[in-house]
């Protein structure tokens, strides 16, 4: 399935890549769509214009749905999932508006429609876009089914402190990953023309900075400098313009005092004016009237001039525009032009989609949703999204001579869990659970398989049920444990301050690692948890996130060595709560830290001041993290040599090619997540130590080996330098191609005027 969609998809590009005529059709379409919003814009009422900027929640009473729509003041209404509804509420639109525009209905289809896929962040540890495409390109055609044409994803903010709950929503903490994840998911989504009926538009969300919350507190303010907004959180966004991301969404936060919803050099001066985007832009839920809580706006009417001033066309359920405007507009403090503006904009997606032409969904049975192509989809994103921490001895995969397994844990049979957060619409009648898919592949092999909870949910803290568990595993060969978080444990609002497992769940693991039988632990969470100590007490470790509907036997075949892991952690996980914000990304001390050890206990008492050398580290922790970005490891084993350069001196407008060979030296085959980093060594601002440019995956078979290689033009090293320029700067810099960000030899190169 996954190759018929990118064969397709593929085959679309090469067609939009070759067509001479298809510029020309571009233009005359674009043409078409921008009379037609002018001809209709022309007969729109005040009135008519701002309810086509006001977006509001579904309510049960239809009528008075009807009316709002009859009146034509709705633009779009989220969270209308049945295509009954949808077309009752799209006719009134067409047939009983004056104007007869047809109504966007939205929904937050974040990593799946019915079919949940694993949450991003899980999606991200793929390292693999065409995953990411296939699986939004299944959402859209699950959720268009419905009647469902606008989602609000991808979200595409930088993550750096997993104790933010919605770094499960994500793709981690690289620019780089994050910006080709998401523009993979915008291609997804939106298909090869947003005009096709199962394509939705997507949605570039939240601009700007929201990830960098402070202390990791959902909403909480942000404080980013303009380079550090430049260099770091706005390329994916950028790269989303690029990509034809039809909608932006502003975040919560407000960035060194100014929330976004009312922020003119986020949504005009770098969206509209240096960006080009022509899409439209919503505020988040209630964030126009929120910047009064903020303290940005004295009262309602100042908080919809603000927004609207600012650029935010269309307004989530908070109705203040719909309100305050028409006075605003009288008193002269708001301009009918800035009105028409924001209407344009929105007008332009409901031609592009279609909308006018096809405005009504499907009824009747759905034979679409859940379709078995979508699930074995799911499988494998699922595949590609664990990640083989630990494997002491090759305990994995189990071998042959397995007579008994014992599953054990909370999340081992937890259909709802697993799916993770923001699953409106996922059953979890449909999920198929590790124990399920274990219990299955256990029959085949005539293993006996033993289960016993031990906890309900990850946060019981029951001993008793814990003993019981342990000691129906002792009789087992193996054991496998399935530990984690709940599904409610991180995404919006669900944020931790301490990132150690919930509930009874490390005694469970020591009273495992007690028997003395081999641990197997599979996690399941929606971040990078801090499970140092319960990592010791196992063979072998998975992290799986938060897999979906197909988590089960996506774990089961990884386990019984059907399929071979090959993700990587797409964030920094560390050792402990305390050292976050953590990411490989970080710019130098002037004293980085030489060693690694946690010192705490053996510093003399009395010792002098400087007597461990006064570098940047944690006596309690250390330097290093648990794992670095982009670590994750194989049942088979990789070697990496003869790393090259075309050469050693580029210009600017030239292109570094690097050819190195990749050998598997183990028993399987399987596939490496191969990376390449650079460093700046020296600017007019600080660089970081490591950034990630490039990646590929690439699949051998044992004693296989290919020369392969990497072309990254010189233009992609520019960066806002000290006189807020993106350039390239001259100077020395170093490149790894390794397995993980802090692998690898440097290799020097220098780039010249
Ligand atoms: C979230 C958005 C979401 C919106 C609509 C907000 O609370 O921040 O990400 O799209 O709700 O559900």
């Amino acid at each position: 399935m996954t190759n018929r969609f990118l064969k397709l998809l593929s085959f679309v590009f090469i067609l939009s890549a070759v067509g001479c005529g298809k510029n020309n059709d571009t233009n005359s379409a674009n043409e078409t769509v921008e009379r037609r919003v002018e001809t209709l814009l022309r007969k729109m009422t005040l009135e008519e214009k701002l309810g086509q900027m006001n977006q509001i929640t579904s309510y049960a009473n239809i009528e008075d749905l009807s009316n709002l729509i009859k009146k034509g003041e709705v633009g779009s209404i989220l969270n209308e999932i049945d295509p009954v509804r949808i077309n009752a509420l799209q006719r009134v639109a067409i047939e009983e508006s004056r104007l007869g525009i047809p109504i966007l209905i939205a929904r937050d289809v974040i990593h799946g429609f019915k079919t949940i896929f694993p949450i991003p962040l899980g999606q991200a540890a793929s390292f693999n876009p065409d995953i990411v495409e296939t699986g939004a390109r299944i959402a859209a055609i699950e959720a268009s089914s419905v009647g469902i044409r606008w989602t609000f994803a991808p979200m595409i903010d930088i993550g750096r402190d997993p104790r933010w709950g919605r770094i499960a929503e994500g793709f981690g903490e690289d620019t780089y990953l994050t910006s080709v994840m998401g523009v993979a998911s915008i291609k997804g989504y939106q298909g090869d023309s947003l005009n096709n009926p199962t394509s939705i538009a997507a949605c570039a969300k939240h601009f700007a900075g929201y990830g960098a919350a402070e202390g990791g507190r959902d909403y909480n303010s942000t404080n980013i400098p303009e380079r550090l907004l430049r260099n770091v959180f706005l390329p994916p966004f950028e790269a989303a313009v690029n990509a034809g991301a039809a909608t932006f969404m502003t975040s919560f936060n407000d960035n060194d005092g100014i929330p976004s919803t009312g922020n003119v050099f986020l949504l005009k001066d770098v969206l509209r004016k240096e960006w080009k985007f022509d899409g439209f832009v919503v505020s988040d839920w209630a964030s126009v009237v929120e910047m009064i809580t903020h303290g940005y706006a004295a009262d309602e009417a100042e908080a919809a001039l603000k927004a609207i001033n600012a650029g935010v066309d269309m307004e989530m359920v908070s109705g203040s525009f719909v309100k305050e405007a028409p006075q605003l507009i009288k008193d002269n403090k708001l301009k009918e032009s800035v009105i028409d503006d924001a209407v344009r904009d929105i007008l332009r997606i409901k031609f592009k989609l279609g909308l006018f032409e096809n405005p009504y969904a499907k009824e009747g049975s759905n034979t679409v949703c859940y379709d078995e192509s979508h699930l074995q989809a799911a499988k494998q994103a699922a595949i590609e999204s664990v990640i083989l921490l630990k494997n002491t001895n090759q305990t994995l995969p189990v071998k042959s001579d397995i007579k008994s397994i014992a599953v054990v844990g909370p999340m081992a049979n937890a259909p709802y869990e697993q799916l993770g957060t923001w699953v409106f619409d996922g059953d979890k009648a449909y999920t198929q659970t590790p124990l399920k898919a274990i219990d299955n592949l256990s029959k085949c092999h005539n293993i006996q398989l033993i289960y016993e909870q031990g906890l309900t949910h990850s946060r019981d803290n029951n001993m008793a049920t814990i003993a019981k568990a342990a000691n129906a595993a002792a009789k087992a060969d193996v054991i496998f444990a399935f530990i984690g978080e709940e599904s409610i444990l991180s995404g919006e609002a669900h944020c931790l301050a301490d990132l150690n497992l919930q509930g009874g769940q490390s005694a469970l693991i020591e009273a495992l690692y007690k028997t003395g039988k081999p641990v197997v632990t599979v996690v399941m969470a929606g971040r990078p948890l801090t499970i140092e100590k319960e990592i010791s007490q196992s063979a072998a470790v998975l992290y799986s996130f938060h897999p979906g509907t197909m988590g089960g036997p996506a774990i089961a075949d990884l386990l019984f060595g059907v399929a071979v892991p090959s993700a990587k952690t797409p964030m920094t996980f560390p050792k402990a709560t305390g050292q976050v914000p953590m990411y490989y990304s970080h710019n130098n001390t002037g004293r980085p830290a030489t060693r690694n050890e946690v010192l705490l206990n053996n510093i003399e008492v009395e010792a002098g001041q400087t007597s461990l050398g006064c570098t940047s580290f944690y006596l309690d922790a250390g330097f290093d993290p648990l794992y670095p970005f982009g670590y994750g490891l194989s049942y088979t084993t990789f070697s990496y040599s003869n790393i090259k350069l075309s050469k050693d001196k580029f210009k600017s407008d030239e292109t570094i090619k690097v050819e190195f060979e990749l050998e598997n030296t183990g028993n399987y085959q399987g596939t490496e997540v191969v990376q390449l980093y650079v460093q700046d060594k020296s600017g007019s601002v600080t660089r970081p130590v490591k950034e990630l440019k490039r990646f590929m995956r690439v699949t051998l078979q044992p004693t296989e080996k290919k020369t392969l290689s990497f072309e990254l033009p010189i233009s992609e090293l520019a960066f806002w330098n000290i006189d807020m320029k993106k350039v390239v700067e001259p100077g020395d810099f170093n490149l790894w191609v390794a397995t993980d960000s802090q692998s690898g030899e440097a290799v020097p190169f220098t780039v010249i005027q």
